[in-house]
């Protein structure tokens, strides 16, 4: 009986972990890396760019931009426990100089020095942030979305069969 109680304050505590942060955009949720990679390749994403993941959960995005692509990445999560993970993974693997890891809500950073923008988050989420990606981010600007698409906005190009979409800041 008391292996049942400890398990279930377990899930609890795991479930909260994973979806506090829907009230902030979305919950936890790691793309795959296969898709990750499908991301990287649509946006060309080259060793000229800087890359913002908004929403950068353990890292992995920033992680690769930087390791396979030679980008400049910034990864911005709202979560103590998943910043934390991420800032220290890229201490440890050497990449401080081209990742900065910044803690806090998204929609309170600036990346206007973005050249591409990574989400996976929520289509409400994606819809309330077009603003702000058309006030700070230059023309040109890539952004590439796994899942969920931004309503009225154009496609640019896509990988239909792996939910992964692209546009171009206009
Ligand atoms: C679905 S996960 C994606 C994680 C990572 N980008 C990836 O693709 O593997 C979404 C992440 O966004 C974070 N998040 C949600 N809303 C946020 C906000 N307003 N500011 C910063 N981080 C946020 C969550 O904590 C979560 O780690």
């Amino acid at each position: 009986m008391e292996i049942l109680v400890i398990l279930a304050i377990v899930f609890a505590v795991w479930l909260v972990w994973k979806y506090w942060t829907l009230s902030l955009g979305a919950g936890f949720d790691p793309t795959p890396m296969n898709k990750v990679y499908k991301m990287l390749n649509l946006a060309r994403v080259s060793k000229d760019d800087i890359l913002y993941d908004l929403g950068s959960g353990d890292g992995r995005i920033v992680i690769t931009a930087a390791k396979r692509c030679g980008a400049h990445a910034v990864g911005i999560e709202a979560d103590p426990f998943r910043f934390f993970f991420s800032w220290f993974l890229v201490l440890l693997l050497g990449e401080s100089k081209k990742i900065k890891m910044r803690f806090g809500n998204f929609f309170k950073k600036k990346i206007n020095d973005a050249t591409v923008v990574t989400v996976f988050l929520y289509g409400p989420t994606n819809n309330k942030l077009k603003s702000k990606f058309q006030k700070e981010l230059k023309p040109g600007t890539r952004v590439v979305s796994y899942i969920w698409t931004f309503d009225d906005w154009e496609l640019e190009d896509c990988i239909p069969e792996d939910n992964i979409y692209l546009y171009v800041i206009k």
